[in-house]
């Protein structure tokens, strides 16, 4: 937009340049041949086409900056927006022609421009042949801004080539259109005119379909679920509409479903789309559900695909270095790697939410996940925790709600472990419950600091959460 406004400044400039020129030309052409540059003189004929043409340019540059007198300053000053191109268009075109008419009167007073109009049959042929396309896109556009069926910024599908992008301008000619590989594409208002036009407009809840295909033995409730949550936390997904997830078809060898979801901006539906399908493919994997496979796909890799992340290698050897973990035996470790569960989330998805119920803790495997709470309205970044860190463990240990927000910050691996595989190793290891309770205690005076409460006493706040650990497992 500046860019566009500092070049029309410089074209306005340039203008006044060169009529500047062209009129000291004029005038010393004129004194030249000693004749006084006046309206109204009694000029030869020839002498009067090159006046004509300075009046003439002198009226353009008149109008232009009456113009931007106009609908520059006073429009966008004053009433807070914009003019539309057309209609300064037509100002420029009815103010320059009335002014043309008079100055074409006072210099040729002896012609009549109405009869040479009306009865010349050359301006006939050259207004019904020449103006002929003009004409129509002119007429076209008066009835677009008539209509206002888009405006700038929405997004429209126009012509059979079905050209999609948002629209950056309408002029007296033509529908001007960005297109999603940044191109600009021109429709001529009359081409537009007689073809649909898919609009999407900017400040409606438009929705888009993404598609995708499980096989029959996952069951679709499940899978409804799943895929509705996953979509709902995506970037720019609209929060005011839960998405549909539903079937649209049982195909041959798969189920078809498709989603629906509505874009708070639709200009990024492409990316969104996108994000969509990745946020499938995550889900799909975690929950053990798997993606239709052509029917000539053969069982062994079907199964391959559905088997769970929990064979990862090295799940021992991440167990072992978790701080906390260290008291225990490696026949603990591995009875504890036999018991967690993988699951990997795409970057950007929450793994926890503040305030819900949990019952499992998680170690970071591979990647890495950031600790956020909300303030004021505001997210705030309480850690950044990454391979054989820990978390979780709060709602798990303690029966209370999640304390933050845990999110993926690059493509993350969690190992899980659910209450009943910690209340064997609590069993077995009475120091682990008293090392775990040191760590929430840390945490949720960390929290509390940043939050601005009062902090609470370490020793004190661990040795309770200490006595509630040992309640909540039923520890002696
Ligand atoms: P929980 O409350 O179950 O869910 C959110 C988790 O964020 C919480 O457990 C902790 O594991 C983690 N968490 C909260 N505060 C911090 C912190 N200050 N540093 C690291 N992790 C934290």
């Amino acid at each position: 937009m500046a860019v566009s406004r500092s070049s029309q400044r410089n074209r306005l400039l340039v203008l006044i340049f060169t009529t500047a020129v062209v009129a000291l030309g004029l005038y010393l052409f004129y004194k030249l041949f000693g004749v006084r540059l006046e309206l109204g003189h009694q000029y030869a004929n020839v002498f009067k086409i090159p006046a004509l043409a300075l009046w003439a340019l002198f009226a353009y540059l008149g109008v232009r900056v009456l113009n931007a007198a106009i609908f520059d300053f006073a429009f966008r000053i004053r009433r807070g927006y914009e003019a539309p191109s057309l209609v300064r268009n037509i100002f420029t075109l009815v103010a320059f022609t009335i002014l043309f008419v008079v100055i074409f009167k006072s210099l040729y007073s002896e012609v009549n421009l109405g009869a040479l109009f009306t009865t010349s049959a050359i301006f006939g042929v050259i207004i019904g042949l020449a103006l002929q396309d003009t004409l129509g896109n002119f007429f076209s556009g008066i009835s677009l801004h008539a209509d206002r069926p888009f405006q700038v910024g929405d997004v429209i599908v126009v012509g059979q080539q079905k050209h999609t992008g948002v629209v950056e301008g309408i002029t007296w000619r033509a529908i001007k259109i960005r297109t999603f590989q940044n191109h600009v594409v021109l429709v001529s208002n009359s081409n537009a005119a007689k073809e649909a036009i898919e609009v999407c407009p900017r400040d409606n809840l438009n929705a888009r379909l993404v598609l995708f295909e499980t096989v029959y033995t996952d069951s679709p409730a499940k899978t409804i679920h799943v895929i509705r949550e996953v979509v709902r936390d995506a970037d720019n997904v609209s929060q005011k509409i839960v998405p549909i997830v539903r079937i649209r078809n049982l195909g041959d060898s798969a189920i078809e479903w498709e989603i629906k979801y509505w874009l708070d901006d639709y200009a990024k539906y492409n990316d969104t789309d996108a994000l969509v399908r990745q946020r499938v493919w995550y889900a799909l994997r975690r929950s053990g559900l798997t993606f239709g496979s052509p029917a000539r796909t053969i069982q062994v890799e079907r199964k391959r695909a559905a088997k769970p992340v929990t064979a990862a290698e090295g799940i021992t050897d991440r167990l072992s270095a978790v701080a906390v973990f260290a008291p225990l035996s490696t026949e603990e470790i591995e009875q504890l790697a036999a018991a967690t569960v993988g699951h990997v989330f795409a970057p950007g998805e929450t793994l926890i939410r503040a305030g819900e119920e949990g019952s499992s803790m998680f170690v970071v495997h591979n990647g890495r996940v950031q600790v956020q709470v909300t303030e004021n309205g505001r997210p705030r970044t309480v850690a950044v925790l990454s391979e054989g860190d820990f978390f979780g463990e709060m709602g798990l240990f303690t029966g209370e709600p999640r304390t933050a927000n845990v999110i993926a910050l690059d493509e993350t691996e969690v190992l899980e472990i659910g209450h009943a595989a910690m209340k064997l190793l609590f069993e077995t290891n009475p120091g682990l419950a008293e090392s775990i309770s040191w760590t929430i205690a840390e945490r949720k005076a960390e929290l509390a600091a940043g939050s601005q409460q009062a902090a609470p006493d370490s020793v004190a706040e661990s040795a309770g959460l200490l006595a509630s650990i040992r309640r909540f497992f039923g520890l002696r």
